[in-house]
């Protein structure tokens, strides 16, 4: 079978990406390799060790290959969890280190939400709202993806309980103290079947994949609408696909009616571009803008969570940028490639009093550093255009290989 190619890979795949990038990968023991073995069992008498596949001689990696600590060379083609976003020891991320006047901010952490350094603002503005997604003006740090989540739920919930009753009352503000009603509201956020938000309390109520991130732990009783599960190729599955988003949409209309008559009211529903751990699916743009404008119908806020997707990989830094929705999404929220955990939101989710969404640190002045070069990167490299060309490429490759499936057995 003869894959397709483009001159423009071609081009590429013979350039490395950063000098000194190995060529290809080279294995050279077993993996995990007699190093790794031994360090595993030394760090298992200190903590849990189920989930190592090797340690890393992060020295010598560079670029896209990962080497590990019996000096096996490895392509990572996943970046670690999806969170390397220029690959490794990117000399422009070691410039970063060697400016003496970045210095104060690695030995000095600062509570951000009290005491910010005086170039925060315009560190904000450069590495975050240089990229925001359109329509959204406001971006707050914090340090992972579920955190982030967690505090967007706060946000929706607020915001929906604003918009019901304007000012809070006494009577709540002291109930909410005993957990009780009013203060506290029988809320809920909609998730997805097969999506995965964090391993959080909060988001482990819309996290639906596996049972090892769930079972043991007490869990509140949010809705869990069906996501569609396309048939590829797409572009021969089109009726068939248009049905099952309908089906989906149809569960989500559903479920949010259902649970407003059970007066457990839903303020949110939040969803992933493509499932990440779910297995990779996704719907069509058409979907993504239905299912926002049931939330706009229902008085839902509308959550997506790109913190596997945000960054760049898909060809524009936010996924959602390609569905074209008529408004912006209430809330968008990022970690993993990004560098630094955060969300982007709307005016009106904002929240009125200080505190209400707060923590010790509210993220990392040194990885909006490393950020803030990021995106310099990207623009002076004009990333985004060869992750499409390079994404069409693999892409239409793997449609190849499919069709040919049965050739190659
Ligand atoms: C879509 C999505 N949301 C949230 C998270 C949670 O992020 P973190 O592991 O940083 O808490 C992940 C992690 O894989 C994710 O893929």
């Amino acid at each position: 079978m003869k894959l397709s190619s483009s001159g423009h890979v071609r081009k590429y795949a013979s350039v490395n990406y950063l000098k000194n990038e190995p060529k290809k990968p080279d294995v050279k023991t077993a993996i995990p390799g007699p190093k790794t073995l031994a360090l595993t069992e030394k760090l298992g008498k200190i903590q849990n060790t189920g989930a190592i596949n090797f340690f890393v001689n992060y020295e010598k990696s560079i670029g896209n290959y990962i080497v590990d600590v019996d000096d096996n060379v490895l392509l990572d083609v996943f970046t670690q969890i999806s969170s390397i976003p220029l690959g490794y020891n990117h000399p422009r991320f070691h410039d970063v280190m060697k400016n003496s006047q970045n210095l104060s901010h690695f030995i000095n952490r600062p509570a951000l939400g009290i005491f910010p350094s005086a170039d925060w603002p315009d560190k904000l503005e450069r590495a975050l709202l240089s990229i925001a997604p359109k329509g959204l003006k406001h971006v707050t740090t914090m340090a992972c993806g579920a955190c982030s989540n967690e505090q967007a739920f706060k946000l929706m919930f607020t915001a929906y309980q604003r918009r019901k009753r304007g000012e809070p009352t006494e009577e709540e503000k002291e109930s909410c103290v005993y957990n009780k009603e009013p203060g506290c509201p029988d809320l809920v956020i909609l998730g997805f079947d097969g999506a995965f938000h964090g391993r959080s309390m909060g988001c482990l109520n819309v996290t639906h994949t596996k049972w090892i991130h769930k079972m043991d732990y007490p869990h509140m009783d949010w809705p869990c609408a069906a996501f569609p599960k396309l048939k590829y190729p797409l572009e021969e599955n089109v009726e068939e696909n248009k049905q099952e988003e309908a089906r989906c949409l149809e569960d989500v209309r559903r479920k949010i009616d259902e649970y407003n008559a059970r007066g457990k009211f839903v303020a949110g529903l939040i969803v992933e571009p493509i499932q990440g751990e779910g297995g990779d699916n996704s719907a069509s743009a058409d979907f993504f803008c239905q299912v926002q404008a049931i939330c706009k119908e229902k008085g839902v806020f509308f959550h997506v969570d790109e913190v596997q997707t945000g960054g760049g990989s898909t060809g524009t830094i936010w996924q959602h940028e390609q569905w074209n929705l008529p408004h912006p999404p209430d809330v968008v929220t990022f970690s993993k490639k990004m560098l630094t955990g955060g969300f982007y939101a709307t005016d009106e989710l904002l929240p009125r009093e200080a505190y209400r969404i707060f923590n010790t640190w509210m993220g990392d002045p040194t990885k909006v550093l490393l950020l803030e070069e990021m995106v310099k990167v990207i623009k002076d490299e004009n990333l985004l255009s060869q992750v499409k060309v390079t994404g069409e490429y693999l892409r239409s490759n793997l449609n190849e290989l499919q069709v040919n499936l049965d050739k190659l057995w």
